[in-house]
């Protein structure tokens, strides 16, 4: 069956403000995002968008080099092109730095023109997080935290407890909780979304959801890219901070959480918040790191930054105790798949024993994908046509959203900066919740201190197991999923 997404209502005329708005998340992510928004004309001309930043490029270099970051949107379609033209109108690109408070006046000047209440005005921090605090009193000190102003900012925040608490001490001596949007852009995916409404819509699988009926569930975020030019930055964090802290725990929260009574931001956060406070700390054996045999040399030095993590994560509650939930997340990988696999334990009783020397028999799994190729399988046991006998095949149900949905899925960043303009926090971290990440995460990242990551080929799954293989068990590759 063929569906097209639901249409889309304009939002109310607001005014983006990217700080870091020339730099890299900025024109890869957010700028895309917003054209995407305009040209399905969720965004239309009564909005601006303020790129700021301390280094800017002439506004005809940086048309340039957007440019080549929207291209997707020019090669689906021609009209774009003249689309892009409109969305230029929008923007304005004004020189600031937040720690002199070098070109202030201009951007409140901008401001000024259509000051008013009700016009939402947001401030993307797209900077390194060390410049949360500085940013906000630039804010304040500017006379901008007004009630209608949010901020928005990405993760990681911080570099462990300590420097999060800080962070987020600064972030709230100027805003409010409610002002504050803290991004994890794989809350804004589809797919992750559509675990909601999997468990949470319907009645068959909640039933099932727990350690009488599962037996393990693996996640896998691979990435075939290296770290680019974000290495300097990657070193410093490695995949532990980048990816495990944030994006990894968070699909472990959607997984494991309790039903909330409504999906409403709080309700949601606080039951997210309940699995991160059960996860049980982790032992040396069940924690492996890896990095990729060219990481030091195009580092220009040794260094013993994880780009591959694995884990056993085990949730301390009536729910999940006794369900292993692996994780592994690495640069470099043979295969872009993000996808969490939930396999159900084996029937308890099984009437077809007396034919099993020809039967081929697999346990049931739901195999959640995340990305690309966004979608749902049920993998089943079914008989083999024929009047042979019982014999049996693996089948599977398949809810393709590719299939079922022709038209192009939104990036995750559109979505979540629309949720900003109309105030909704369900899909963002609330302070507690980033806290209590760190919780579980700084005392991992001793463990790890104390190993050096194990080398592992480009274009391999990572180094060999060490952490599955003690529960008799083996990483499911997500291609044959
Ligand atoms: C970012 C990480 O948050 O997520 C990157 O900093 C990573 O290192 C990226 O590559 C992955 O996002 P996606 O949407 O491509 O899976």
């Amino acid at each position: 069956m063929k569906n097209t997404i639901p249409e889309t209502a304009t939002i109310i005329p607001s005014d983006f403000i990217i700080i870091g708005g020339t730099g890299h998340l900025s024109m890869s992510k957010i700028i895309p995002a917003l054209f995407w928004r305009f040209i399905d004309k969720q965004i239309d001309q009564k909005s601006n968008i303020i790129l700021c930043d301390r280094e800017i490029k002439s506004k005809e270099n940086f048309e340039k080099l957007q440019k080549t970051f929207c291209v997707e949107a020019f090669e689906r379609d021609k009209i774009n092109q003249k689309h892009w033209e409109n969305f230029l109108k929008i923007i304005t690109i004004i020189k600031l730095d937040v720690i002199s408070g070098e070109g202030h006046l201009e951007l409140l000047e901008k401001l000024k023109e259509k000051f008013d209440p009700n016009r939402p005005i947001i401030f993307y921090l797209a900077i390194a997080s060390n410049l949360f605090g500085n940013s906000c009193k630039f804010l304040r000190d500017s006379g901008l935290n007004v009630p209608q102003s949010r901020i928005v900012i990405e993760k990681p925040i911080g570099k462990d407890k300590v420097s999060a608490e800080e962070i987020n001490n600064q972030i709230s001596e100027v805003f409010s909780e409610k002002q504050i949007y803290r991004i994890d852009h794989y809350l804004g995916k589809e797919t992750v979304q559509n675990l909601m409404a999997l468990r949470f819509a319907n009645t068959f699988f909640e039933n099932q959801w727990d350690n009488k009926n599962i037996d393990n569930v693996q996640i896998t975020v691979s990435e075939t890219a290296g770290v680019k030019d974000r290495i300097d930055y990657y070193n410093q964090y490695g995949a532990i901070r980048d990816m495990l802290q944030n994006h990894l725990l968070q699909l472990i929260c959607l997984v494991a959480m309790e039903p909330p009574s409504y999906y409403e931001a709080d309700q949601m956060r606080d039951e997210k918040l309940r699995v991160l406070k059960a996860l049980k700390p982790l032992d040396q054996n069940e924690i492996q790191t890896g990095q990729y045999r060219s990481f030091s040399d195009e580092l220009g030095k040794n260094s013993n930054t994880e780009t591959f993590v694995a884990l056993k994560v085990m949730i301390n509650n009536w729910r999940w105790a006794g369900v292993p939930f692996y994780i592994r997340t690495g640069k470099k990988l043979s295969t872009r798949a993000s996808e969490i696999i939930i396999t159900f334990r084996p029937k308890p009783h099984d009437i077809f024993s007396k034919f099993k020397h020809d039967n081929i028999e697999s346990p049931n799994r739901l195999i959640i994908r995340v990305q690309p190729e966004e979608g749902l399988k049920l993998k089943l046991t079914s008989k083999a046509p024929g009047p042979g006998g019982m014999r049996f095949f693996p089948s599977e149900l398949n809810l393709s959203f590719g299939d079922t949905f022709p038209d192009r899925l939104p990036d995750a960043y559109e979505r979540l900066l629309m949720d900003v303009v109309r105030g909704n926090q369900t899909l963002f971290m609330r302070s507690d919740e980033v806290l209590a990440a760190w919780d579980y995460i700084d005392p991992i990242v001793k463990l790890v201190k104390k190993q050096d990551p194990q080398l592992y080929r480009t274009g391999t799954m990572g180094p060999e197991d060490k952490i599955l293989m003690l529960d008799g068990r083996q990483w499911l590759d997500p291609k044959d999923e």
